[in-house]
């Protein structure tokens, strides 16, 4: 069962979901945090439609693309795209409530349903079978920050439909995912954490949950301020990217999930990352690191963005097993 944390939560903001399943209220300050993400969104968007750098930018990958093309690269690198993973990891923690030994969470990150058609099939495919406790969505649901809802929730609505978890589904949004998408996403049944924590309850253990707003273009100090405040106990992140990994550890997080960076997307061989997408932490571009105390995830992702190819990399969804170790 997801709860609301018990203590002093006065600045953590939970939505109430009313039995019956009527929906979300939407409390004051998620209505706040709303109009100000919405307004950043706008920023953004038109900043980003003003920049050489960005036209630059596109330019290359539009080359990059041409060049795949000409030179026969290109299927493969769909293809690859196309070629979602499971990964299984087993993570050992001396401060793990008992009645979480064995606990299994979901890990789905960055599907991008709107850059690759056949992606979804993918990922459905790949999550047939898997009966998780919980499932976690670390953002980065459709690549166009501006996709209309009509266009980003029907796919949201079929994975959730294919999502085994006994707990539930838990979400945070990544720097593509507009604000609208959080009241809609709730309708389905997922919890989305917008710098707020819960907690799940189990023969009369707890671990904590605290999701905050994407921290790659949209970062706020709510975002840290939900980390610091959050209740004691054993704690897990979920973080769109791994840019703010140091302020988890610090406030004592046993674990930290997030995507982001799809493990680098086009990699060298061997699977070293022509580009990071991190503004810092650079070092936690995938799969499993250390920070202080802290162990972190970064998932692969299920998609891609940008262009719809990957090399020497693949898409993933994880199954992470919590095991308690004797101290
Ligand atoms: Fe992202």
């Amino acid at each position: 069962m997801l709860n609301r944390p018990d203590g002093n939560f006065d600045s953590i903001d939970v939505i109430d979901m009313p039995a019956g399943g009527a929906g979300p209220t939407l409390s004051p300050r998620r209505r706040q945090w709303m109009i100000s993400r919405a307004a950043g969104e706008a920023r953004f968007l038109r900043c980003r439609r003003n920049s050489p750098w960005f036209l630059l930018d596109r330019l290359q990958l539009d080359l990059f693309g041409w060049f795949l093309k000409v030179f026969g690269f290109y299927g493969a690198g769909v293809r690859n795209a196309l070629d979602i993973q499971s990964t299984e990891i087993e993570l050992s923690f001396a401060g793990l409530p008992r009645a979480f030994d064995g606990y299994r969470i979901l890990h789905v990150s960055d599907p991008h349903f709107d850059t690759l058609a056949g992606i979804e099939a993918a990922l459905l495919r790949r999550l047939d079978n898997i009966d998780a406790d919980l499932c976690v969505l670390t953002g980065d649901y459709m690549h166009r920050l501006d996709c209309p809802l009509d266009e980003s929730i029907p796919p949201m609505r079929r994975m959730t439909a294919a999502i085994s978890a006994h707990d539930g589904i838990v979400a945070t949004l990544g720097n593509h995912d507009n604000a609208g998408m959080a009241a809609p996403l709730e309708d389905l049944g997922i919890r989305v954490l917008v710098n707020e924590s819960l907690a799940i309850e189990r023969g009369g253990d707890r671990i904590v949950l605290t999701g905050t707003d994407d921290v790659h273009w949209f970062r706020t100090d709510e975002a840290e301020k939900a980390l610091a405040e959050a209740p004691g106990g054993f704690k897990i992140a979920l973080v769109h990217s791994p840019e703010i990994a140091h302020v988890a550890a610090r406030a004592g997080y046993a674990l930290y999930l997030g995507g982001h960076t799809h493990g680098g997307q086009i990699c060298l061989p061997g699977g070293r990352p022509l580009i990071s997408k991190l503004a810092n932490n650079r070092a936690f571009v995938s799969g499993l690191w250390r920070c202080g105390g802290m162990i972190g995830f970064t998932n692969s992702g299920a998609g891609v963005s940008y262009l719809p190819v990957r090399f020497n990399s693949r898409g993933e969804v994880a199954l992470i097993v919590l095991k308690r170790r004797a101290s």
